[in-house]
């Protein structure tokens, strides 16, 4: 079994993005400028913003972060979407999500400029990525391409069964693992709420992608010796042992699951933090295309 290191793998790429950012510096070029927006107080969306500022400064961008209450209303939170589409400053922004549940999430995506949308959210984004054009891949499905691509993965032509059909994740990388190119060309099945007897589906898998958030949901016995198997699951659960009084948890039994899968990424340190560093290289892309 070999882990696939998204700990290591996404430091590597913060040192490449560090030595692009300098490289931009020496040249007198402005370097990236990421703003983030959060609503309210929720802790472990504070906890990922704070992360990615924190990121944002380790590579040498620029980073705003747009802290607004929780009784923003809808139009304000507008004003703001309008005032960072105008600023040049910015190169690429987010609204964290989930808003509270006020607010029109909808409106608020549809509202950010296509070519500051880091995320990947915007329609406009994620259909230029359905077909094969220039665009902004959403972090986590991007991360996950990237640990395929750097650990040479072998995808073309295997079943890759992805569990969960969110946007944000289950969907897109359904998209992207079935394109045409290397580390991509996959048969892709998408299993949902109302998939029948997954356990017999995903004992077909060459490749597991779990985007549940259920713990530990995938056992041993639901895999194929020599899988690959992607855990996106991010699930707080309580401990009272930790310090922080929880510990995360991922969608599969890491332990069982990891003496039949070829490759598997453990939770915490597999695709989590990927997805930051891909959030940065969207940044570095969009202040990129800004130049050109
Ligand atoms: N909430 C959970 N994941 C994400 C993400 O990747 N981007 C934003 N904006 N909000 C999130």
């Amino acid at each position: 079994m070999i882990l696939l290191d998204g700990k290591k793998t996404s430091q590597e790429l913060k040192e490449e993005i560090a030595a692009e950012v300098t490289a931009m510096r020496q040249q007198g070029q402005k370097v990236p400028h990421l703003a983030a927006v959060i609503v309210g107080n929720d802790g472990a969306s504070l906890t990922y913003v704070s992360s990615k500022v924190r990121s944002c400064e380790q590579v040498g961008f620029e980073s705003t972060l747009v802290r607004l209450p929780e009784d923003t209303t809808q139009e304000d939170l507008l004003k703001e979407v309008a005032a960072l589409n105008a600023n040049e400053a910015i190169d690429g922004y987010i609204v964290q999500l989930p808003l509270p549940a006020h607010l029109d999430e909808e409106e608020v995506l549809l509202a950010i400029d296509p070519k500051k949308d880091v995320d990947g959210f915007h329609p406009t984004n994620f259909g230029r990525m359905a077909l094969e054009l220039e665009s902004f891949i959403p972090a986590t499905p991007f991360g996950i391409m990237q640990l395929l691509e750097r650990y040479k993965v072998d995808t073309s032509g295997k079943h890759a069964v992805v569990i969960g059909r969110s946007h944000i994740v289950g969907r897109p990388i359904s998209i992207l693992l079935s394109q045409k190119g290397d580390f991509a060309n996959a048969t892709v099945t998408v299993a949902h709420s109302r998939t029948k007897d997954l356990k017999a589906l995903l004992n077909q898998a060459d490749i597991i992608v779990s985007a549940l958030g259920v713990p530990n949901f995938v056992k041993a016995d639901m895999v194929k010796p020599g899988a690959v198997v992607i855990d996106v699951g991010i699930t707080r659960v309580e401990d009272a042992s930790r310090p922080k009084g929880y510990r995360i948890v991922g969608d599969v039994d890491f332990e069982q699951v990891a003496e039949k899968a070829s490759y598997i990424t453990p939770v915490p340190g597999g695709v989590g933090p990927m997805t930051i560093a891909m959030l940065l290289k969207n940044t570095l892309l969009a202040r990129r295309r800004a130049q050109s």
